[in-house]
């Protein structure tokens, strides 16, 4: 077990806190070479406009070489740039434009599984049955008579199961089918088995690849998954969900997951100030949740919750509610997310019927197309308004790339450009995650809209509506929104903490940060009287129009109010 090193009293340890992080989804960002596919000096270029959104951190999704089996979250390489996305030295000039910027980076970590295509995972391949190459994974032979059938009935997050049966290539079964491996998502992403040093010490020597590189932090992807019970014979597990998450599932949240991270934070805190980190664990609500964001662990954890949630003023106030106490018990700031790669946009979701559930969601996305009847105007409307609450809570604000223009999911892509490894696994049922990757429309009459070379998904005709120049400059934009609140949210962000001025339930939800800044959101359909105290000459944002905030707030509108 490792001895993390006392906090830092750097200046800059504890800038992760309350900072505005904007993902990038490299590959969609901006095209440089005109190659169709998004590069590092794509994003360098951009930065005056990443720095004029007021910003205070870029969280860079996998940019590694990998063959896109899973847009990258398949790692070829952990330590280099994918050459269509730039080099090492495009890298080191991004990182420093972006610091010249005052705005941070946070790189993508993927320790869960690499990809097919890593020297050890081909390694292991070549290797025979219980060598050290196939230790670094987890390879086992099959059940029935002739290791025929798969070690356990686990499931695939994409679809299908999690065991890829090889073709032996060593050893005493040579040219013949032999054991099987385990992969959590695509068979192109074996897990690797976090019980081997090998694999601890390689992923140390990562971390400080990019911190030595200047990075500020990292997010680690899939990090409730690492531990697994490997013992024989294996548990059955149909289904991915955790049903009882006190640390006994056999695959997610096991205690021994923890015990990793303090490794981790010894590494990240040999950096003066220490290098953030935040995890991707889709855990349940509870205190279990709350260790991965332990100062001694990784020291703050996503939580998925208001991303979850319906547009609903009881919802969105239990949940931030909770997670502020639960952000406040681990000693870590809370975090807050809309909007990311693998989510349907939240201008989309909040156009779709009140009832609509995920089940909703996952019909939308089926191949045979059907569209509930969706409201785009009052999904934009309510986006916006959840958007405003969210800046003005205390804690990190994880925003999507796209998510400032008010994009919407392209739900109706063409089933022949899909790349989602969901589409290929579910049998062409569910189309997956590829409506929120289509890359950025910078301009609403240049080729392309501005992006580069012909997109590697198309855009459609309707993102002219959307392009940022088309908002730039434009009162009451989304555009304009996002950039006036990521200015004034500066001002708000002082202490952590808030004062609830509405009741516990109910659709109007109204709460003051320290300093007397006030936020309010009517999350009903209908105007409300506006509260008594508030002064509607102090009402300095509003989600919607400004002119329409007199005696009452609009309906599904959130007002930054001041002091
Ligand atoms: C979570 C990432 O956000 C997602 O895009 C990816 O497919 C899985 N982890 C597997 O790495």
């Amino acid at each position: 077990m490792s001895n993390p090193a006392p906090a830092s009293t750097h200046p800059e340890a504890t800038w992760w806190r309350q900072a505005a992080v904007y993902q990038i989804y490299p590959r969609s960002f901006a095209d440089s070479d005109n190659d169709g596919m998004g590069d590092l000096p794509g994003i360098t270029a951009r930065m005056d406009y990443l720095s004029a959104l007021g910003i205070d951190a870029i969280w860079l999704s996998p940019f590694y070489p990998s063959a896109l089996a899973d847009g990258g979250y398949d790692v070829d390489d952990y330590r280099n740039v994918d050459p269509r996305l730039g080099s090492l030295d495009d890298f080191d000039a991004m990182v420093a434009a972006a610091h010249e910027s005052g705005i941070k980076i946070i790189v993508d970590i993927v320790p869960n599984h690499s990809s097919n295509l890593h020297p050890w995972f081909q390694a292991a391949l070549a290797a025979a049955p219980g060598s050290p190459e196939r230790a670094r994974y987890h390879f086992l032979d099959g059940l029935g008579e002739e290791g025929e059938l798969p070690p356990s009935d686990w499931p695939s997050h994409f679809g299908g199961g999690a065991w890829t049966r090889v073709k032996e290539a060593a050893g005493p079964n040579a040219g013949q089918l032999g054991q099987w491996y385990l992969h959590l998502f695509a068979a192109e992403q074996p897990d690797f088995n976090w019980d081997n040093p090998e694999v601890r010490e390689d992923f140390h020597t990562t971390l400080r690849f990019w911190a030595d590189r200047g990075v500020d932090g990292f997010r680690v992807d899939v990090a409730h998954a690492l531990d697994k019970d490997m013992s024989l014979p294996l548990r059955s597990k149909p289904a991915l969900e955790i049903l009882v998450d006190d640390g006994s599932d056999p695959l997610f949240d096991r205690d021994a997951v923890h015990e990793i991270f303090a490794g981790w934070r010894s590494v990240l805190n040999e950096y003066d100030p220490p290098k953030a980190a935040v995890a991707e664990a889709w855990v349940p609500f509870t205190d279990r949740r709350l260790k991965y964001a332990r100062p001694t662990e990784l020291g703050q954890a996503f939580n998925f919750d208001l991303l979850q949630a319906h547009f609903d003023g009881t919802e969105f106030r239990t949940i931030a509610e909770k997670c502020l106490s639960e952000a406040e018990a681990s000693g870590a700031s809370s975090t807050w997310v809309f909007s990311n790669h693998d989510v349907v946009r939240h201008a989309s979701r909040y156009a779709l019927p009140d009832d609509s559930t995920l089940e909703t969601l996952e019909a939308w996305l089926l191949s045979d197309g059907v569209t509930p009847a969706t409201d785009l105007a009052r999904g934009l409307r309510r986006a916006r308004a959840a958007t405003l609450f969210m800046l003005g809570l205390p804690g990190s604000a994880y925003l999507y790339q796209g998510e400032e223009l008010g994009l919407f999911e392209v739900a109706d892509l063409p089933a022949a450009a899909l790349q989602d490894p969901t589409w290929f696994r579910t049998q062409h049922k569910i189309k997956g995650r590829d409506g929120c990757r289509v890359p950025l429309p910078w301009s609403a009459t240049e080729l392309n809209f501005g992006f580069g070379g012909t997109p590697w998904l198309p855009q459609p005709s309707w993102f002219a509506l959307q392009a940022a120049d088309v908002q730039d400059g434009t009162i009451g934009s989304t555009l304009e929104m996002y950039r006036d609140a990521l200015a004034l949210r500066r001002k708000l962000q002082t202490e952590e903490s808030l004062e609830w001025l509405s009741g516990e339930s109910g659709p109007l939800v109204h709460y003051r940060r320290p300093n007397g800044w006030e936020v309010l959101t009517n999350f009903a359909n209908k105007p409300a009287p506006l509260p008594s105290g508030v002064d509607v000459a102090k009402v300095v944002l509003s989600s919607g129009d400004p002119a329409d905030a007199t005696t009452t707030i609009p309906a599904e509108t959130t007002l930054w109010i001041a002091p």
